[in-house]
């Protein structure tokens, strides 16, 4: 199969779709990283089937086994790492990021493999992440030898990455919201500062990569309290105050954050496809969800 070549393969999961590769080959890796034209300081998270497969790679603290329990789930936990993981899937650090996706594309897939998947979202470096297999295929179409078609995927932003020791701190806010986190943990998970957070990873290179799930458009942010411009695109919350007429994407007339961040991506393409001057887009409530979709609406925005 593809994946056993050395090719790369479009993936499906439940938040994003990934383009992956044998872990365990770093010339596969290596090709990841010029398909997406990744910087190769930036690692790349490693997907398992199950809890014995996470086990050849990683090593898991006490605290690491509790958070495991959401596992298959949107959580991406930073761990030691083994050395069967080759330097190129781990940018050369010592930690290696592995999750368990809640597809059964994405299961099946690796477990026809054998091995665990290295897979980025499969979306050129610094764009919006894909979310269905025709986004795949717009991006990085070339790159891939077979795009599995999982439909839209279910939760629309990435993982939360979350590294558990020696405090638990997410450096990536995603599909699993902190609030869960301190529930299962019985105490408070800290979100790390910009500087620090996982997409502009390396603590040796903040601000790096500050622009991020970029469209085409220039993206800026409504100031808290004022109008809607008239000359842009317009990506809203519930679009209770839209004007009329506007060009415009509503994530969730009922202020639901879960349907907001499913729609969040393929809306932002959707308002970038019509070639707009500029889009501007609102935060929606930080809470819940919400941490993640402003992340990403303020990466976007260039803000890092
Ligand atoms: O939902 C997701 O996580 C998707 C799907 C495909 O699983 N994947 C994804 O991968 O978003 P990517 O490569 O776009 O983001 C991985 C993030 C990056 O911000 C990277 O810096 C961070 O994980 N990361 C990977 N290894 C790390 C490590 N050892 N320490 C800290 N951060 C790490
Ligand atoms: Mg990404």
């Amino acid at each position: 199969m593809a994946i056993r070549r050395g090719e790369l393969v479009g993936m499906p999961t439940e938040t994003v779709y990934g383009l992956a590769a044998n872990a365990f080959d770093a010339q596969a890796v290596l090709r990841v990283f010029a398909a997406k034209g990744r910087p190769r300081f930036d690692p790349l998270i490693v997907h398992c089937a199950d809890l014995a497969m996470v086990r050849t790679v990683a090593v898991l603290s006490p605290r690491a086994e509790r958070l495991a329990s959401l596992w298959p789930g949107p959580l991406t936990l930073i761990l030691p790492r083994l050395a069967c993981i080759p330097d190129a899937v781990t940018s050369g650090l010592e930690s290696v990021a592995v999750r368990i996706p809640d597809h059964p594309l994405a299961l099946a897939l690796i477990r026809a493999a054998g091995v665990p998947l290295a897979a980025p979202s499969a979306n050129r470096f610094g764009r919006i992440s894909p979310t269905t297999a025709a986004h795949v295929a717009e991006q990085l179409g070339d790159a891939v030898s077979v795009i599995l078609d999982g439909g839209p995927c279910r939760i629309g932003v990435e993982s939360t990455v979350l590294r558990p020791d020696p405090h638990p701190v997410v450096l990536r806010p995603g599909g699993v919201t902190r609030e869960q986190l301190s529930v299962l943990l019985h105490e408070s998970v800290a979100l790390a500062d910009r500087e620090g957070r996982s997409d502009s990873l390396p603590q040796e290179a903040p601000g790096l990569l500050a622009s991020h799930y970029a469209p085409g458009a220039p993206l800026s942010l409504r100031p808290a309290g004022s109008l809607w411009p008239a000359d842009a695109a317009l990506l809203a919350f519930t679009g209770t105050d839209l004007p009329q007429g506007s060009t415009a994407a509503i994530l969730s007339p009922t202020g639901d954050l879960g349907e907001a961040a499913a729609r969040l991506f393929a809306q932002l393409r959707r308002l970038d496809a019509l070639a707009p001057v500029r889009i501007v887009a609102e935060l929606v409530p930080e809470h819940g969800l919400g941490e993640a979709i402003n992340d990403r609406l303020r990466r976007a925005a260039g803000l890092g």
